[in-house]
């Protein structure tokens, strides 16, 4: 049984201070008996903040219901690398996730699949859980392209790593033209787009370990939506960019959840 994984990639927004002040909110909806018994028998809550916020809202939440992670790292433990941070560091600083190649992260900085291949091994190798991101372009899907691509991404970014990566692997299929547009994918596209990924899971590592991973959706996921996602039989979460960077507005997408699988 998978247990479902609410993750808000705060992407390039909020400061430290702001980032103390969501993590009160969410804790203070948190703090209801109730909901947190719910909450954490029935979902995984995680946060991403940039990496200056990162310290602050790791503290704010330590030994709660709420984990913390990173939204990129570079594959060394540490060196001259300016600008960088390292898997180590993340650690230190309480992150137990990070985001690994969304597509923000491929389309404008350049990300190929080699160096995210270096890290998720990097992650692995420090104890962080890689949340790999595979998704195609509008001209893609148009094209008929879209498992074969992403099935492509996943082969290229888990290439040498045997099924142990099944333990602690999280992919987030992100269809690149339903990030941020407000135009998502229906939940049975999504659904048919991740059973295909499922499958590639099997048939590279077996049945067994495929079944374990957390397959999640993301692209314009909101609480009006996020239950339909979360009821398809594979689809294990939501990767959430916008309607996660107010607490209220992600505290309702938890409770959505929570709802379903109760
Ligand atoms: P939106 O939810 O804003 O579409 O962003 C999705 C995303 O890129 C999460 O990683």
């Amino acid at each position: 049984m998978r247990k479902p994984i609410l993750a808000a990639n705060w992407k390039m927004y909020k400061t430290a201070a702001e980032a103390k002040e969501f993590a009160d909110q969410l804790l203070s909806y948190l703090q209801e008996q109730s909901s947190q018994y719910l909450l954490q028998e029935q979902v995984e809550i995680l946060v991403c903040p940039p990496f200056t916020a990162l310290p602050a809202f790791a503290a704010a939440t330590k030994g709660t219901a709420v984990a913390t992670g990173g939204q990129n790292l570079y594959p060394r433990k540490e060196g001259a690398f300016t600008g960088e941070v390292s898997p180590l560091m993340l650690k230190a600083e309480g992150a137990s996730y990070v985001i690994i190649g969304h597509s923000e992260r491929r389309q404008i900085l350049g990300e190929t699949d080699e160096l995210l291949n270096e890290k998720i091994k990097a992650a692995l190798e420090y104890g962080l859980k890689p949340i790999l991101c595979v998704g195609e372009t509008l001209e893609q899907r148009r094209r008929g392209e879209t498992a074969a691509f992403c099935r492509g991404q996943l082969a290229a970014a888990l290439s040498g790593l045997g099924p142990e990566v099944c333990d602690t692997l999280v992919v987030a299929y992100e269809p690149i033209w339903a990030i941020g547009t407000g135009e998502s994918a229906s939940p049975q596209d999504a659904q048919e787009t991740i059973a295909l990924l499922r499958q590639w899971l099997a048939e590279t590592y077996g049945p067994d370990e495929a079944a374990k991973v957390r397959i999640q959706y993301g692209g314009s996921v909101k609480p009006e939506n996020v239950a339909g996602y979360l009821a398809m039989p594979d689809i294990d979460g939501a990767l959430i960019g916008g309607a996660g960077l107010q607490a209220a507005s992600f505290w309702q997408m938890l409770q959505a959840v929570a709802a379903l699988k109760a």
